[in-house]
């Protein structure tokens, strides 16, 4: 049966220039390039420059996946941002990208699921685009998380970085089948029972700071692997695809380890799990767009190829979706 499918028409990425390696955070804290490495696969991460914001690299990823896509600002007709490190409260940093492009019609708004963030955008604009009220969205991740860090906490400032990645989702009409381009499917989970595991400990409606990021490392990589590998089997079993149909395994960035462990427990060949956690640290949920940019600009991921992302985040949070390219 046909049916309206979410194909993407372009992606961009923007990361902020300078670059901080595990060397230059010895000089930080009490850490080593070699624990960092060994623990986490992570050499270096950008950070953002003072005055630099959430929304100044959301627009730049934006305006590259417009370029890429061949289209104009006023070709799209919805912004959904997913993003933990709003430039302020609100108005939304969607909003702030929205003006930014200089588009003033269609909606703009936030979407909050940390590191799964960008799989909940990709899931909500799918949706959007499906019902027909929308022709084109573009799907952000930015993040400024260097900002939500404790410097002196060297058990979480070494893991993230900031950057912001953008695609361009277009709806056609699709068969109906795993044939199509598009998302093909995608999978949504939460359980609050966690927030303790990874949190920050502020907000304006408890204590009006915006607070710093906590986390419970070895909880979260215990639940992670298991909670990814089941959403996961959930797109292929929705698709009636399997590991040996995938081209490419773009999950969240947040530790070699933990990517490494999810593709071996879902039979994902070594090959086809693309890996940039090294150069971008965890951007949250900026990070699978980057890499999905790294691996379509250097040729990897082509037309047609089917491309599963899938990311957990504070909450928990997680989700995975299924995209033919
Ligand atoms: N440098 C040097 N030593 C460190 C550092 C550091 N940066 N951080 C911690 N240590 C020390 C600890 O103090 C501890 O020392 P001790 O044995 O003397 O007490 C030792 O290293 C081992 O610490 P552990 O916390 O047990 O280290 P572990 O092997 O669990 O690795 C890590 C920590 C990397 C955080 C790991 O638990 C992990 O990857 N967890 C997954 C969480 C994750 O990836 N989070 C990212 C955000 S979550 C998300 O994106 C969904």
């Amino acid at each position: 049966m046909t049916r309206i499918r979410s194909i993407v028409r372009g992606i961009g990425s923007y990361l902020p220039t300078r670059v901080l390696t595990n060397q230059d955070l010895e000089k930080i804290v009490d850490t080593s390039h070699e624990w960092i490495l060994q623990r986490t696969g992570i050499e270096e991460r950008h950070i953002v420059a003072e005055g630099e914001t959430t929304s100044m690299l959301g627009i730049k990823a934006a305006q590259a996946a417009l370029a890429d896509a061949g289209l104009q600002a006023q070709d799209i007709d919805l912004i959904v941002c997913a993003t933990s490190t709003p430039d302020f409260t609100f108005p939304s940093t969607a909003t702030q990208i929205q003006s930014g492009l200089g588009i003033t019609h269609g909606a703009a708004f936030d979407l909050q699921a940390v590191c799964a963030g960008f799989v909940f955008a990709v899931s909500t604009a799918d949706k959007f685009l499906a019902s027909g009220s929308h022709k084109r969205a573009l799907v952000i991740g930015a993040e400024t998380f260097s900002r939500l860090l404790d410097w002196n906490d060297r058990t979480t400032c070494v893991l993230f970085g900031d950057g912001a990645g953008a695609i361009v989702l277009e709806a056609a009409q699709g068969e109906g089948t795993a044939a199509d381009r598009g998302v093909l499917t995608s999978h949504l989970r939460s359980d609050g029972r966690y927030r303790d595991k990874l949190y920050v400990d502020g907000g304006p409606g408890s204590t009006k700071t915006t607070g710093v990021l906590k986390m419970e490392g070895k909880d979260v990589f215990r639940f992670a692997v298991g909670m990814v590998t089941d959403v996961v089997r959930d797109a292929f079993a929705a698709t009636g695809t399997t590991a040996d149909d995938l081209d490419w395994f773009v999950p969240h960035q947040a530790n070699r380890r933990i990517i490494t462990a999810s593709a071996d427990k879902l039979g994902i060949a070594a090959e086809k799990v693309v890996i940039t956690v090294n150069k971008h640290g965890n951007t949250s949920a900026a990070s699978i767009p980057l890499a999905l940019d790294v691996a379509r600009k250097d040729g990897r991921i082509k037309d047609g190829d089917l491309v599963m992302i899938e990311a957990i985040g504070g909450g928990f949070t997680w989700g995975s979706a299924l995209i033919r390219w």
